[in-house]
């Protein structure tokens, strides 16, 4: 797993949505006008993972903290997906996606679970692309329901304590069944994670663009991707032991 990643695109790419308040401020609007514009963006972003043959996709797209925010900005937001749902699933589905909502889904509205659950049921079959969309997600939480599980696994004698380990842990993860982490963008120019995959990005490549994005499209991603071709992954080793083992993969 060591190496340059020339000419490999990323099998899993995660997205951390920023900057579609600021985008709509520049334009003296609402930042709904802002979100309702990052729509775009997203169908963007999947086309250009289903064109590169990107296995997993994971969308920012609502984080634990973002309950703090107006209440007239969170319904907006709520809004916005259920309507985004009732248009999008269809087409997506037709382009083979798989879509995912991780994050915890109790806290919303139950029209509004319902309708992911139903997305999620409708496109399981899908094997196109992986689309997880991150609702009420936050990277603390995603770690702490997975030592949830730990502690209810031993409590129930189905394993033991001292073998509750970095694996079995990472198995518990909303996204254990989908490619490591090897990609994670962030528009709109802030360089922080805001509490996003924390335990998957141990060793991602990230990238940040001043972009806002509404305004991201494929060429946007695909500097991205050109960025990360010519990044050395050394996961700990020296850059010699690297250069080495690519040799003789492809002696
Ligand atoms: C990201 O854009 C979308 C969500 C967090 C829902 P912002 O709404 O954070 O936009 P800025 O960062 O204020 O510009
Ligand atoms: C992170 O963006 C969450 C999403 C993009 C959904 P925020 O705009 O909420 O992050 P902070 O507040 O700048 O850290
Ligand atoms: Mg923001």
């Amino acid at each position: 797993m060591t190496g340059s990643a020339a000419g490999r695109v990323p099998r899993h790419l995660a997205i951390v949505m920023d900057g579609n308040g600021r985008w709509a401020k520049q334009r003296r609007r609402p930042r709904s006008f802002g979100h309702r514009a990052g729509q775009k963006a997203v169908r963007q972003a999947v086309e250009f993972c289903l064109g590169k043959g990107i296995g997993s996709l994971t969308l920012f797209a609502f984080s634990s903290e973002n309950w703090q925010r107006p209440p007239a900005e969170v319904r907006a937001l709520m809004e916005l997906f259920v309507r985004a749902l009732e248009r999008e699933v269809d087409q997506l589905h037709q382009n083979g996606v798989r879509i995912r909502f991780i994050g915890n889904l109790d806290a919303f509205e139950p029209a509004l679970r319902e309708g992911m659950l139903k997305a999620m049921a409708h496109t399981r079959g899908n094997t196109a692309l992986n689309m997880n969309v991150a609702v009420n997600y936050g990277g603390r939480w995603d770690i702490a329901q997975a030592a949830q599980m730990a502690v209810h696994a031993v409590a129930r004698g189905e394993i033991a304590a001292e073998a509750i380990d970095e694996a079995w842990l990472g198995q518990h993860l909303c996204l254990a069944d989908q490619p490591p982490l090897d990609l994670f963008i962030r528009t709109g120019g802030e360089h922080r994670v805001s509490n996003f995959l924390l335990w998957q990005l141990a060793y991602a490549e990230l990238y940040f663009t001043d972009t806002l994005w509404p305004d991201v499209d494929q060429a946007v991603l695909a500097d991205a991707l050109a960025d990360y071709a010519g990044r050395e992954r050394r996961f700990g080793r020296t850059g010699a032991q690297v250069t080495r083992s690519l040799k003789d993969t492809h002696a």
